[in-house]
């Protein structure tokens, strides 16, 4: 068993001591809509809610504060002009540490959104239009995002790695007629051909969905092509004319945001905007502790949930300073991030496990020959945090002094769910901790039968939050498949989870077809989906394994068609294959040619197995005997030894 740590002294609790997360969780539960309808009040409202939850799992629909009105854009801009028109708001930290950085308060702000929301309103964009982004981590991706909110549009963000045929895809699935993107993006040194890749989608996409027009940011400067009539320089359409912010419905759409399941192509994770909005305003306020001056930095880029949540909205809800960083932690050294801190003085850094495991490896001096005095609070996001890493995080980057909050939460959640409140609770190394304000976890086994105290299971969700996901866009039907079907009458997260006699749960990773490689979420089918597009491919099974530095890495066993070979030739060019099909995020670590895959005689491939040989754990392989071909086994063990 692993101790408790004790709380950091130089941290006073200022937001919540334990006896008032008590009070207020068991409030939160015992009377969820007067708790919720309170905590609303942190937004400025058009018209104020009365209604709090109004949900059910079966049939399953979802709504909170249904008779409010507000618009998220003017609670996280134009509501803080009146006292805070000078505060920073947004610190702009480039890729290159020598390139001159840039910052707006929140009076500039608000000048940036308005002319980009003019920009998309000339471009054609009204309330409901779906609009797609794919941009870098500059400041013009958080303006577009506010923009959109302005304007009453939902945004769509892409993540900048992924390739032209994903882009088209997620365009395609939500009928986005409008694109937003960049000349080119820049990381690690490195140019991201981000207009020419949406040139690409596009063209993909020419037959289904004519795009009406594709706003260009000009950052590098490097040469692209401009089609006539369809692309516009942002500054070509920007202008400062008035631009007042659509007035929306709690449970009208703010954003889409594609994210991989078990099966199929990606799902359009649908949030709206009142429950969304109290939400991230609420977590972020009590999480992260903010202290009003503090400079807070989330790692993530915006086109992961992450920093939708905690670079764009929670922090700017609350009048917070926020860095927005282009870059990477290893460039141009391993000290970066640490450089970053000391640079703006960061208070409250938060990222993932990922990079915090890669810049261990690398050696305690890129670290400790920066100051980082100004860390006060740690945090972790994106997949569990071994306690090795945990220790480095703590002892190492914060001196023993910065409470370190592991923040357990989904795409589908909107925001954290599970952690500890730092000052108020211990903390345990490789546990999240404890649930959220009205977050009711329940852990069951394989049949559905609830497991009580201290116990290992199936982490479901009971009640239903302000921040849950609606809907997948244009599908409620596999929403409600996905999530609230495994178990009836309760949302089923995909995780396993242990709780222990304190009432702590550790995460323990996924329990479906969903793998996390360096925190980023991948299904195993559109891994497989794209290697049985190559000409030279029969079948293919992919499956997650321990990386030390990703977490999970992607291994793919892979059957070739009559008369090919399984050369380094082809092992290097379906590499490539899946990184053009997907993008870089998607590489395979291992490839791992077989003459079959285990299947029962029925033809299911039995991905148990596959798993366990892929972990290197031989012994625990299970009944075989179900096998169509037993004598496989032994040949994918040597397979496995040889990969
Ligand atoms: C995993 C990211 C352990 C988990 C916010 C979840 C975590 C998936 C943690 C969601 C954590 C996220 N500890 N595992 N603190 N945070 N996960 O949608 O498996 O990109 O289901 O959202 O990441 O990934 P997503």
């Amino acid at each position: 068993m692993i101790h408790a740590v004790e709380r950091p002294q130089a941290h006073t609790p200022t937001h919540c001591t334990a006896e008032q997360y008590a009070e207020m969780y068991r409030a939160s539960v015992e009377t969820p809509d007067a708790f919720w309808l309170e905590q609303a009040q942190r937004l400025d409202w058009v018209k104020a809610p009365t209604k709090g939850g109004e949900w059910s799992y079966d049939p399953v629909g979802i709504s909170w504060f249904a008779d409010g009105q507000l618009n998220l854009c003017h609670n996280a801009v134009d509501r803080h002009l009146p006292q805070h028109a000078d505060r920073t708001a947004l610190i702009f930290e480039p890729d290159d540490p020598a390139s001159p950085g840039r910052s707006l308060t929140y009076g500039q702000l608000h000048t940036e959104v308005v002319r980009m929301a003019n920009a998309l309103k000339k471009l054609g964009v009204k309330r409901g239009d779906r609009v797609t982004l794919y941009l870098p981590m500059i400041l013009e991706g958080v303006t577009a995002m506010l923009a959109c909110a302005r304007l009453g549009a939902v945004h769509s963000v892409v993540f900048g790695g992924f390739s032209p045929e994903a882009l088209a895809g997620r365009i395609e699935d939500c009928g986005s007629r409008f694109v937003i993107t960049a000349d080119e993006g820049l990381r690690g040194g490195k140019h991201v051909p981000l207009k020419a890749n949406v040139d690409a989608a596009l063209a993909l996409t020419a037959h289904a969905t004519p795009v009406d027009g594709v706003l260009v940011i000009r950052h590098t400067g490097g040469a692209i092509a401009m089609q006539e009539g369809r692309d516009h320089w942002l500054e070509d359409l920007a202008s400062d004319d008035d631009c007042p912010c659509e007035v929306m419905g709690a449970e009208d759409p703010l954003f889409i945001l594609y994210t991989s399941g078990s099966t199929g192509k990606p799902k359009g994770v649908l949030h709206t905007t009142g429950g969304y909005g109290v939400w991230t305003a609420t977590t972020f306020h009590y999480i992260f502790d903010y202290q009003p001056g503090e400079v807070f930095w989330c790692t993530a880029d915006i086109g992961w949930v992450t920093g939708h949540s905690y670079v764009v909205y929670g922090p700017l809800f609350n009048a917070a300073t926020a860095v927005v960083f282009e870059g990477v932690p290893n460039y141009p050294d391993h000290g970066r991030f640490w450089d970053v801190v000391d640079k703006h003085q960061v208070n409250i850094i938060y990222t993932a496990p990922t990079a915090i495991r890669a810049l261990m490896r690398e050696g305690d001096h890129h670290v400790t020959c920066r100051s980082r005095a100004s860390l006060r609070l740690l945090g972790s996001v994106g997949e569990p945090i071994n306690p090795e890493a945990w220790r480095w995080y703590f002892d190492t980057v914060g001196e023993g002094r910065c409470p370190i909050i592991d923040t357990w939460w989904q795409t589908e959640t909107g925001g954290c769910m599970i952690t500890t409140l730092p000052g108020a609770h211990d903390m345990k190394p490789g546990s999240a901790g404890l649930p959220f304000f009205g977050i009711r976890p329940e852990l069951v086994d394989s049949e559905g039968g609830v497991l009580d105290g201290a116990a290992e299971g199936n982490l479901c969700i009971t009640h239903s939050w302000p921040g849950q996901a609606r809907t997948i866009y244009g599908d409620h039907e596999r929403f409600g498949q996905t999530y609230f079907s495994t178990y009836a009458g309760k949302y089923f997260t995909g995780d396993g989870c242990k709780r222990d006699a304190d009432g702590y749960y550790w995460i323990t990773g996924r329990v479906d077809d969903v793998i996390n490689v360096s925190g980023h979420r991948m299904g195993t089918a559109e891994v497989e989906s794209a290697l049985v597009l190559h000409p030279k491919v029969a079948e293919a099974a992919v499956v997650g394994y321990p990386h030390d530095i990703k977490g999970q890495g992607i291994y793919c066993y892979v059957t070739l068609k009559a008369g090919e070979d399984g050369s380094d030739a082809l092992l290097a060019e379906l590499k490539a294959h899946v990184r053009k099909e997907i993008g870089p995020i998607a590489t395979p670590d291992i490839i791992h040619f077989t003459d079959g895959l285990p299947k029962t005689r029925s033809g299911k491939i039995m991905r148990r197995i596959l798993r366990k040989i892929a972990e290197n754990d031989f012994g625990a392989l299970g009944d075989t005997s179900t096998l169509a071909d037993p004598s496989l086994v032994e040949r994918l063990i040597e397979g496995r030894q040889n990969a």
